[in-house]
């Protein structure tokens, strides 16, 4: 990886015009660059949303620069318990004042494989942690493996697995305890989920299992890079039922090409 120009600087936007075009022109840059089956990986924002992103008060726009360029951004929700929030399919069980919601995070295209998304999922988690938020939840279109391995490596846990009910698309939902307690994993159970020589070829049959790990109560926790593999731990609640039903919870370590 190449090493982070020493020059960037984190900036919280604020509703003006200049660092409204900016935002604009990143995405507009970073769309223009999307193959037509990618157009889907981000929301396509128009400056009304982003215009409301940064008025609002429960939501933080941050910018990272060099110089005065914009380089990359990201959005982070901390929404109130009386707001709608993004993403009420999920993590139904937490009041919205527990939660954060990352959104929209966008990298140059010159300026990546350098962590400035894991930059963006560190400050976003800072900030949130600072509000008292306990658990950071996303979601990312299945098909953009290199936002979700990147996600997993930053700590962020694959707890559900589904269509989104807006458009349908496949979807990935991720979540992180901002408290630093994360749950100890058994090594029992593990399952190893490679991802193949092609990931980008690979996805339906990784949405297929993944969806089917996840309908089985087990979390995608973590990343083997070395061996290009999504380690699947059970959840407490899957180690539970398994005891009382023996439900069948795979065990043994299967490359891609047997799924
Ligand atoms: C996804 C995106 C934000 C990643 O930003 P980035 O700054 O390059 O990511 P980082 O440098 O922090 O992390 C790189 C890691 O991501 C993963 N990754 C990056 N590109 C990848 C690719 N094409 N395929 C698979 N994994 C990839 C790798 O695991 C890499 O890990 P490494 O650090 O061990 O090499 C950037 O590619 C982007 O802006 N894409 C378009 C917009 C988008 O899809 N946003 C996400 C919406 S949920």
């Amino acid at each position: 990886m190449s090493s982070v120009p020493v020059n960037l600087t984190l900036k919280k936007l604020e509703m003006n015009t200049a660092d409204l075009r900016s935002l604009l022109d990143l995405q507009d840059k970073i769309i223009a660059g999307f193959k037509p089956d990618e157009q889907h990986f981000i929301l396509h924002r128009t400056i009304d949303d982003f215009s409301n992103a940064l008025k609002s008060d429960h939501m933080y726009v941050f910018g990272l620069y060099d110089g005065d360029r914009l380089v990359s951004q990201s959005i982070l929700s901390l929404p109130g318990d009386r707001d709608t929030r993004d993403l009420p399919e999920f993590a139904g069980e937490y009041k919205n004042s527990e939660l954060a919601v990352f959104k929209a995070v966008l990298v140059d295209p010159e300026y990546r494989g350098r962590g400035l998304m894991k930059q963006m999922l560190k400050i976003r988690e800072q900030v949130a942690a600072e509000h008292g938020r306990k658990i950071a939840i996303t979601q990312i279109a299945a098909d953009n493996p290199a936002s979700w391995v990147n996600a997993i490596q930053y700590g962020m846990q694959i707890t559900k697995v589904g269509f989104d009910p807006e458009d349908n698309a496949k979807v990935i939902y991720l979540q992180k305890r901002l408290d630093g307690k994360a749950p100890i994993p058994s090594e029992q159970n593990a399952y190893r989920l490679s991802l193949g020589s092609d990931v980008h070829k690979n996805v339906p049959a990784l949405f297929n299992k993944m969806m089917k790990l996840s309908a089985a109560g087990m979390i995608g926790s973590a990343w083997d890079k070395q061996n290009n593999q999504i380690i699947w731990y059970p959840s407490a609640t899957a180690a539970r039922i398994k005891k009382r039903d023996r439900i069948f919870v795979p065990a043994a370590r299967q490359s891609i090409g047997k799924i």
